[in-house]
Order: C-alpha cells, then structure tokens, then sequence
C-alpha cells in the first residue's frame, strides 16, 4: 500500500466534517478523501440492513480513489455497520463511536455518563455497550435528540428555537447528576455553545472526533501506513465528493472549515 495513498472519510451528509476537520489539524500531512451521503441523509432513522447497504457503496466508492484506510465519521453508521464491515474490509477501519466511549470513561469522576445522539445510535445501545465493557460501574443516560440534525442543517446555530428545543432535551440529562456528556452525533459539535450553556461547567462535554483523529494517528502508524511527505496545499490533500446538493455542501464545508474548499463534486452512489 502506497504510504500517500488518501485516507476515506465518510458520513451521512456535511456533519462529518467536524471528523474531517480534527484530523487535518492532528495529522496534516495525511490526504483525505471525504464523501458525504447528502441525498440520503439522515441516517439516524433508518435500519441497519439499511445503513449497511449505504455504507458498502460508499466503502466501494473510496476504494476506487485508492483509499488506504476509513474513517467512518458518522455515528450511526459506526454503531450499526462498523462491526460487519470491519470482517470484510482488507484496509483498516475505525468509527467514531469506540473513541468516543473511551474518551468519556477517562473523563468521568462520578461515572454517570450522559449520551446525546440519533435514534439509530441510542437504541443499539453502542455506547452503553462500550461504557460498560470498559468499566462496568459506569451508568450510561442516553437521550435521542432528533431535531438537532435539521435545525444544523438549515444553520440554525445560535437562534432561539435552538435553544429553546435543547432546553427541552436536556432538562431530563441535567435532572441524572451526569459529570460528562457524549456529543454521540456529528452534528451536535456545531451546538457546543448551546449545550454547554445549559448544561453548565460541572459537565464535561465530549466531541469523539478528537479521539478518533488520536486512534487514526496510532494506527497508521501501528500499520506502517502514516504519510511521510509533507503536507502540500488543501487543495492536493483534501477531496469532497456528495451524493447530491454540491453547491449547498460546498457552502457549508466553507463556513466552518479553516479554508476554502474545492468545490465538492457530485456522484451517483447507487452505481457502486
Ligand atoms: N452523521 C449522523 C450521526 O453522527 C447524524 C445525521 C444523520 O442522522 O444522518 O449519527
């Protein structure tokens, strides 16, 4: 395997980017080649035989662009698909879900541990699952926030609907005597300020993308696949391709990247 070989990132739609991002910042040099699935977003909603299918056309898709490992940015698609795909895979694989967990576990005094996500990832228990496995005296609260996604979507980052519809939500988080509190979606960064500001600074917040750009370093290095030429320009290292609405994509990515990205291109996912 070639050592300059991309690295595939992939999520249902723009939120992935928040993944995208830290692992530019932690690892520079590494080329990366982002899909987001943003004709059939939200994800969270939907089945695992569903989410699987979607995440092997997409795993196809990266491996036509020569993709030495994946990185799949989206929690739903780390709870419900990571663990098949992972069997079949010959390159690496890693999600954002394991990261995050381990993350919380180092972060919690008092071990009530608060998990904020989609349908999807707080019905398969996931982040319980990994909670647990990692130290069984942990409690793990999870509350599924669905609206967050489309209120994120239609940037509605700090308005009073926002706020109002967080409140809501996290009433019953702030009422379990929770100490840390699992951003379990890739949308819920962008909320940070709104989140933080209801649930106060007794409450560590946990954005997984940290961590999974931490365990990626590792592991590249551990497979003798880490990038050693230096990095170039975001235009030679970053590439961005949806499966519909490029322009609108292309806005987003610009408002919260540090650059500005090329323009994302568009594919049909349903031929591979
Ligand atoms: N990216 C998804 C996740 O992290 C959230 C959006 C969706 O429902 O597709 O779970």
């Amino acid at each position: 395997m070639d050592n300059n070989a991309p690295i595939g990132v992939f999520d249902s739609g723009v939120s992935g980017l928040t993944v995208a991002r830290e692992i530019m910042r932690q690892i520079p040099n590494e080329r990366i080649v982002y899909f987001g699935d943003t004709a059939r977003v939200p994800y969270g909603s939907k089945s695992k035989q569903t989410i699987l299918k979607f995440s092997r056309q997409i795993i196809r898709f990266l491996k036509t662009e020569g993709v030495k490992a994946i990185v799949i940015a989206c929690n739903t698609a780390s709870a419900l698909a990571l663990d098949d795909i992972e069997k079949e895979l010959d390159i690496p694989i890693i999600g954002v879900v394991r990261s995050g967990a381990s993350m919380a576990a180092k972060a919690t005094k008092n071990k009530r541990v608060g998990i904020i996500a989609t349908e999807g990832t707080i019905n398969s228990n996931i982040y319980k699952d990994y909670l647990s496995s990692i130290d069984s005296e942990i409690t793990v609260i999870g509350k599924a926030c669905p609206l967050f996604v489309p209120l994120v979507e239609e940037g509605m980052i700090d308005d009073p609907v926002t706020k109002e519809i967080a409140t809501r939500y996290l009433n019953y988080l702030r009422n379990e005597n929770i100490d840390t509190l699992i951003l379990g979606c890739t949308h819920y960064p962008l909320l940070r300020n709104t989140i933080k500001e209801i649930m106060g600074d007794g409450v560590t917040l946990v954005n997984p993308a940290y961590e999974t750009a931490v365990e990626l370093k590792t592991l590249l290095k551990e497979k003798n696949l880490a990038n050693i030429k230096e990095y170039e320009s975001a235009s030679v290292m970053y590439k961005f391709y949806v499966s519909d609405a490029a322009e609108k994509f292309s806005r987003f990515a610009n408002s919260i990247m540090p650059f500005d990205i090329m323009p994302a291109q568009q594919i049909n996912i349903d031929e591979y």
